[in-house]
């Protein structure tokens, strides 16, 4: 989900350069001998555990190693002392991330061609499983905090669907998101279940909420009575990118549908390396994780507390911050831009001048991603940049930089804090009868009532403002239009000008 550097790269000038060798491994090598501080994931902030050479461990299925999709031996126990760590009654190891997890959850839950609740600022494989299974979505669309990110999933516009719709099978949340706002996951459950329905919470950007001190993080899902919960591992917690967990923590889902699924989207080769990084995740967690989480927690208050002593660059803070019921301080939400900085000037900033790489530049604000592997050193880093930056982009010197770039990325985006371009469009059909219909391209601009056979998404966040299925009315096109011609980055068209879109043959 990072920004592309290619579009957030100042005009002529690349972002870092680190071709020193010709080959991918010799680039990642010096990338990892560079003084670039990670603040992105994976959540081991590249920090050598002792592993043995990977070519040395990398096998297959074979006899004494178990099989992970039936699991008797080695990975039975594995999951079996996942479950215990993290509080499941059931947890199911995911090599192909999150992704895999949330594809094979909807399918669980919900029949093919049948009806689920969820919120429009879900992930893109929620989707993807809306498309596989030819399921009408019906959306939930969160309101803005002040900030500018999209709050909390509201527990009545949850039980209002459910009554007007009965026939839904399923409620899924993302909970936190990307920038890390919690939804009362525990209301929504208890609505979901008086109606019958299982709750699926993406906890993808949540692995870490189970562990720490009480209050430390929100409450996981798995302790307020969501149904599935799936964690990326690789997101907050020291494990190989790709690692993942399904939690099956309800009796409202068939085990045996969830299996086949997971049969279905996991990769039939499973990488024993991603495993044993996750066995060796749940080993640190267990021994070490208490003392690191006290010392996270630490760090994480110390450098708030700096931070109070800025006076134009503003950290979210979810406490706050209306229409945000709870949120993960670990993320760090920095925006610059009462000095006239957007998210995207920031972020080069901190990359090009002090070596920082943030997760993710929006707009108007840049997020930091930190974690129990994170070091002193990175905070203290990051505060001083901070403080640095509010001196040489004082008010008086504000419009420097764009003025040596005119080109650069946009400046805030005033439109998104209003909130008034996310809506939700009539459906026609569903987003798979759209997409596999006959279709034509028409011109965006004369596009006006059509039905839609494509996304259409201001990225970031990557919120769809448009999904396949729905008519792409006046009022809407007129908001695209408008983004488009502001030169905010527009993704989903196949059309690389997003000059042009499919829409259903009429
Ligand atoms: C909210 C959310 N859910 C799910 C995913 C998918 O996670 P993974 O990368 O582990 O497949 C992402 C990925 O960025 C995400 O942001």
């Amino acid at each position: 989900m990072m920004y592309s550097q290619e579009n957030s790269s100042l005009p002529g000038q690349p972002a870092t350069d680190f071709r020193e060798g010709s080959s991918l491994l010799e680039q990642l090598a010096a990338y990892s001998r560079s003084d670039f501080y990670p603040f992105h994931m994976p959540g081991h902030k590249r920090t050598p555990l002792p592993f043995p050479n990977p070519w040395t461990v990398d096998i297959t299925e074979i006899e004494g190693f178990d099989n992970l999709h039936r699991p008797e031996g080695i990975l039975k126990e594995l999951q079996e002392e996942t479950a215990r760590l993290f509080g499941a009654r059931q947890s199911f190891l995911l090599v192909n991330g999150s992704t895999c997890g949330l594809l094979a959850a909807v399918s669980a839950c919900v029949k093919r061609g049948g009806k689920l609740l969820l919120s429009r600022n879900c992930h893109k494989s929620v989707y993807h499983a809306v498309y596989l299974r030819d399921l009408t979505p019906v959306y939930l669309l969160p309101k803005l905090t002040d900030f500018g990110v999209m709050g909390s999933l509201e527990p009545e516009e949850v039980e209002r669907a459910l009554r007007a719709q009965p026939d839904i099978q399923a409620v899924l949340a993302v909970s936190p998101t990307y920038d890390g706002v919690v939804s009362d996951i525990e209301r929504i459950a208890a609505i979901t279940h008086r109606h019958g329905v299982p709750l699926i919470v993406d906890e993808a950007h949540g692995a870490h909420f189970p562990f720490g001190e009480e209050g430390l993080f929100p409450t996981s899902a798995l302790e307020l009575g969501a149904d599935l919960v799936v964690q990326s591992l690789h997101k907050t917690l020291p494990a190989f990118t790709q690692t993942a967990l399904l939690h099956l923590n309800t009796e409202l889902v068939e085990e045996a549908v969830l299996k086949r699924f997971l049969g279905i989207y996991q990769s039939s080769s499973p990488s024993y390396l991603l495993m044993a990084s996750m066995a060796q995740c749940m080993e640190l967690l267990k021994k070490e994780g208490p003392r690191r989480f006290v010392d996270f927690g630490k760090r994480l208050s110390r450098f708030y507390q700096s931070c109070r002593r800025l006076s134009h660059i503003r950290l979210f803070d979810g406490h706050t911050e209306a229409h945000c019921f709870a949120w993960d301080r670990s993320k760090l939400l920095i925006s610059a831009s009462e000095l006239g900085l957007s998210g995207q000037e920031l972020y080069q900033i901190l990359l090009r001048e002090y070596h920082l790489q943030m997760e993710m530049a929006s707009g108007h604000y840049v997020l930091a991603l930190t974690s129990l592997m994170d070091r002193e050193e990175g905070f203290a880093r990051l505060a001083e940049a901070l403080f640095q930056i509010e001196r040489d982009y004082g008010a008086e010197t504000a419009g420097a930089l764009r003025h040596t770039a005119p080109d650069a990325a946009p400046a805030p985006f005033t439109p998104l804090h209003s909130g008034d371009i996310y809506r939700i469009p009539r459906l026609a059909m569903t987003p798979a009868r759209a997409m596999e219909a006959p279709g034509r391209t028409v011109l965006l601009k004369d596009s006006a009532g059509a039905v839609s056979q494509e996304y259409i998404c201001l990225y970031p966040p990557g919120i769809p403002l448009l999904a396949p299925g729905e008519v792409l009315d006046e009022d809407l096109l007129t908001v695209i239009l408008k983004l488009k011609d502001s030169g905010l980055s527009l993704e989903g068209l196949s059309d690389p000008t997003n000059t042009r879109i499919n829409i259903v043959k009429s």
